[in-house]
């Protein structure tokens, strides 16, 4: 059946999952750290390193256990390589290292951003290369053309903060507590976009990037004039952000070459307004609109198996080497 084990651990969720060569998620698990930076108010990096370091294995056995199967069942070992905190992808990489050793089995580097931009492939089997791809995510924000496994044309990016970031801080000045984008989502829906006038940074800009710190001190200064609900504060701050993911998208979508489809991904694409703006923009292109189920849109180890198995299926696939370095920052 082609299994592929995937393990992430690049932020705060530990995850390993199977997934086998008809794109079926054979089984998963993640485990949560939310509870261990909530009094921090965001993910603490070494908190997150021994908590990988703790559940990571015993996380996997228990996958593995779930499906029935042993190490010895599984083609390939695939694991987050970067970008990301790096003690994180550290224990996750040496984690797949020595799996890959004691099993002989191949080992398969990923990148994060790889896994989020082929995870829509994973869960609706029609969508083809070469697709137009939001992915905007805690730590990115980016617009990709995907046009192969390994073949991403990055047409745009944010020169400061990231979307999901922009969500993050946002609940934090409105005291919403960590996570904080479903938090925000939750409390916009009482609440007027038209209410608090906020700056849509680049909104027309002849350049393709985004920028989202100056909506952020906005909401800074909204919240400590002190004249405005938290839900309209939320909810026009979210509404700014959408205005300004519609216009970057759109100008990409006209200036890019012919995609299949409008894709979104990465943990941002949770969000349902996001969602119903960008599945509105395809339709002015005539084109479908993909988003992945919830839980594959947030991080997750099927999304790393699935990319796994992508490269695998790909030609002339090779192994990584088991000397190969974890990276903190590694652009796709
Ligand atoms: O992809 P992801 O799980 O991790 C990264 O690779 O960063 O994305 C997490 C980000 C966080 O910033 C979180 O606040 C945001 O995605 N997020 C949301 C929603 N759900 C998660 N932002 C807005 N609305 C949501 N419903
Ligand atoms: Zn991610």
């Amino acid at each position: 059946m082609g299994l592929v084990l995937g393990i992430e651990s690049s932020c705060d969720e530990t995850a390993a999952a199977l997934v086998d060569e008809g794109r079926r998620i054979v089984a998963q698990r993640i485990a949560s750290q939310d509870d261990a930076h909530r009094p921090y108010g965001g993910v603490v990096p070494e908190i997150a390193a021994r908590a990988h370091s703790e559940r990571l294995t015993p996380l996997i056995a228990a996958t593995l256990d779930d499906a029935g199967v042993t190490l010895g069942d599984v083609d390939a070992i695939a694991a987050t390589a970067g970008p990301g905190l790096i003690g994180g992808v550290m224990v996750g990489l040496v984690t797949a290292k020595a799996l890959s050793l004691a099993a002989d089995k191949p080992l398969i580097a990923i990148n994060h951003l790889e896994g989020h931009a082929l995870s829509p492939r994973l869960a609706d089997r029609t969508l083809q290369f070469p697709y137009l791809l939001l992915l905007v995510s805690g730590g990115h924000c980016q617009i990709l053309r995907v046009e192969g496994v390994g073949q991403y044309r990055r047409l745009a990016t944010t020169i400061d903060d990231a979307l999901g970031e922009a969500f993050d801080k946002t609940a934090k000045i409105l005291g919403l507590g960590f996570p904080g984008g479903p938090a925000v989502e939750r409390i916009a829906r009482d609440g007027d976009a038209a209410k608090v006038p906020l700056p849509r940074p680049l909104l027309g800009s002849a350049e393709p990037h985004f920028s989202f710190a100056g909506l952020k001190s906005a909401v800074l200064r909204a919240r400590e004039a002190q004249t405005h609900a938290a839900a309209d504060i939320a909810a026009s701050f979210q509404q700014a952000a959408i205005d300004c993911v519609i216009d970057r998208t759109r100008r990409a979508l006209a200036e890019s070459d012919a995609v299949t489809a409008l894709v979104v991904a990465g943990g941002v694409a949770a969000n349902k307004a996001v969602r119903a703006a960008l599945e509105a923009l395809a339709g002015e292109f005539g084109l479908p609109f993909v988003a992945p189920p919830l839980a594959l849109c947030t991080d997750n180890a099927a999304m790393i198996a699935w990319a796994g198995q992508e490269r695998l299926a790909a030609p002339h696939f090779a192994s990584d080497p088991l000397d190969i370095a974890a990276r903190p920052r590694w652009p796709l």
